[in-house]
């Protein structure tokens, strides 16, 4: 990873961005730059606050996802695809109405497509093991029969996602995963930043 940048001490001038000018938004641009070179310690920060909950399941979030991951990596899974375990749940506090698509929006811009689909639609490749318990089709999945990232995601349930509740796993730690994640997330990939995200400013 390229040495990171500093957080700037400086600010912009405008009160309104009809008053900006070139150097203010040099200085908002470095900014931006130090915040994508600082990803890793923010999704730390929030990952552990997947500790405070345990949903009335046998392990908190926190352990959960650490033993998806781990069970992923010990299985010889890629790096992106690890990360993409570790992280998958990390919606589960600021939106539990629709947890995935915080994960999804977070690995899109650094993993392929096919993982990006995987961890957006975990949800209900999930709910084969548990829906019809709740009066729902376990089945729902199905909505998906023949898309190409179908496999995948039924996979990563079936192997990883589903299995990992078991309190005597021997899971890493979460430092454990530091060096794969700022391998996965040393750099978004250009063609998948949103311009209108960058930076941000609304
Ligand atoms: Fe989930
Ligand atoms: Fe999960």
């Amino acid at each position: 990873m390229a040495t990171a940048s500093k957080p700037t001490e400086r600010r912009a001038g405008f009160r309104a961005m009809t008053e900006g000018t070139a150097e203010d938004w040099a200085i908002i641009g470095a900014d931006y730059l130090h915040s994508l070179q600082t990803t890793v310690p923010r999704i730390m920060g929030h990952l552990r606050l997947l500790a405070d909950g345990h949903g009335g399941f046998a392990v908190d979030r926190l352990e959960h996802s650490l033993q998806t991951a781990t069970r992923a990596h010990r299985a010889g899974r890629s790096d992106d695809y690890v990360a993409c375990a570790l992280l998958h749940d990390i919606g589960d506090t600021l939106c539990p109405a629709d947890h995935p698509s915080i994960a999804a929006a977070i690995v899109a811009p650094y993993v392929g497509e096919e993982l990006t689909w995987m961890v957006a639609h975990h949800a209900v490749f999930q709910g084969y093991y548990y829906f019809h318990h709740l009066g729902l089709d376990r089945n729902a999945r199905d909505k998906y029969a023949g898309h190409p990232y179908y496999d995948l995601t039924e996979e990563f349930c079936a192997e990883f996602d589903q299995a990992a509740f078991d309190p005597s796993y021997p899971s890493m730690a979460l430092e454990d995963f530091v060096p794969l994640l700022e391998h996965v997330f040393a750099a978004p990939s250009a063609s998948r930043v949103q311009a209108e995200a960058t930076p941000s400013a609304s």
